[in-house]
């Protein structure tokens, strides 16, 4: 089955073709078109700005990367941003109307998350469950229980700011250009992670949620009252905050795994490019599951991925019934 995801839920315009084999996935084309360049001028994503770059970007992007029709067209339908995520879903119904009514599945962007450790020549086959996903991206903290595809129950999740939102706040108090995160990950490595003590919110609240917003804040407290590179480097503030982040994302899921019995951990998401936390976590956990870099940030690969798990249960939608939901909750 070859199935031609398309991804345009946030900053980046992504057609990919991807392929199940007996080995697993192939993915013969992941195209990304990142407008990190034009947002960063604007310190932050400006929703109608994304949406006109997906308009000139998204023809070009699947041209590069498809020459034939597909059997499945996966298309991420939410969660993202109105004005983006249309771009791809009204492509994607062109896209099957044109062709003959190819078989369209619409898929959630977390899901795509999940699915993205099974892409690249170092992936497993197949997940081991019941498994426990950590999603952390710049909208996203979820820890979601998996007893199969398609079996989903949410276990815990953020109630401010996602994970990569608060290292982009962050980044940009330091100074650093939008997206913070990784420059506070790069940053990091030369520091100390213990020379500033931060509060790590919500760590001994027995649930599996998390809070990130008061670490924020104390970050901004503490740059106000404090100069950097005096007593502290910028290099010991990064690695202080990426320690706080961390330390708080692994007890989490750590305690959430033991509870639920799980075999395996997925990380996925912006933030698992996180160097500190993809080492932590493995060895906290072996059984983890981490994606290639390439496969970190948003792509159309993970989209076909977690697609194809539901074109082989035939659960498509009809292009004339297909909408964008700018709020859709994988599991509620
Ligand atoms: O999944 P993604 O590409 O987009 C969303 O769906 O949000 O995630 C982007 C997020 C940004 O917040 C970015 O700062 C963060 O992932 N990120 C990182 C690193 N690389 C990307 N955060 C910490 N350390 C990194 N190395
Ligand atoms: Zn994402």
């Amino acid at each position: 089955m070859k199935i031609l995801g398309i991804e345009t839920s946030c900053d980046d315009t992504s057609a990919a073709l991807v392929e199940r084999t007996d080995a697993g996935f192939v993915v013969h084309k992941n195209t990304v078109s990142s407008q990190i360049d034009i947002h960063k001028k604007y310190g932050g994503i400006v929703p109608e700005v994304a949406g006109r770059a997906h308009a000139d970007m998204i023809i070009p992007v699947i041209r590069e990367t498809i020459s034939e029709p597909p059997d499945v067209i996966a298309v991420t339908a939410g969660p993202g941003l109105i004005t983006s995520l249309v771009v791809g879903v009204e492509v994607a119904k062109g896209l099957s109307m044109g062709w003959g009514d190819i078989p369209i599945v619409r898929t959630n962007h977390i899901e795509g998350h999940i699915y993205s450790v099974l892409l690249g020549d170092s992936a497993p086959k197949e997940i081991v469950f019941p498994a426990l996903a950590l999603i952390v991206s710049g909208g996203h903290t979820e820890l979601i229980l998996m007893r199969d595809h398609g079996d989903y129950k949410l276990v815990g999740r953020t109630r401010d700011d996602a994970a990569g939102e608060c290292f982009d706040k962050i980044g940009k108090l330091v100074g650093f250009s939008y997206p913070g995160g990784p420059k506070i990950s790069k940053a990091a490595k030369n520091g100390n992670p213990k020379a500033l003590s931060l509060p790590r919110p919500m760590i001994g609240s027995g649930d599996f949620d998390f809070s990130f917003a008061g670490l924020k804040t104390a970050a901004r407290y503490w740059l106000e009252d404090n100069e950097l590179g005096k007593e502290i480097s910028t290099e010991d503030f990064c690695a202080s905050v990426e320690q706080t982040i961390v330390d708080v994302l692994i007890k989490k899921t750590v305690n959430a795994a033991a509870v639920h019995n799980v075999k395996t951990i997925i990380l996925g998401g912006g933030v698992s490019a996180n160097p500190k936390l993809r080492d932590t976590l493995l060895q906290n956990f072996p059984n983890t599951i981490i994606p290639e870099l390439q496969y970190t940030t948003d792509n159309a690969a993970m989209i076909a991925a977690a697609g194809y798990f539901h074109a082989i249960k035939k659960q498509f939608t009809p292009w004339r019934e297909l909408t964008a939901d700018p709020g859709w909750e994988l599991v509620d």
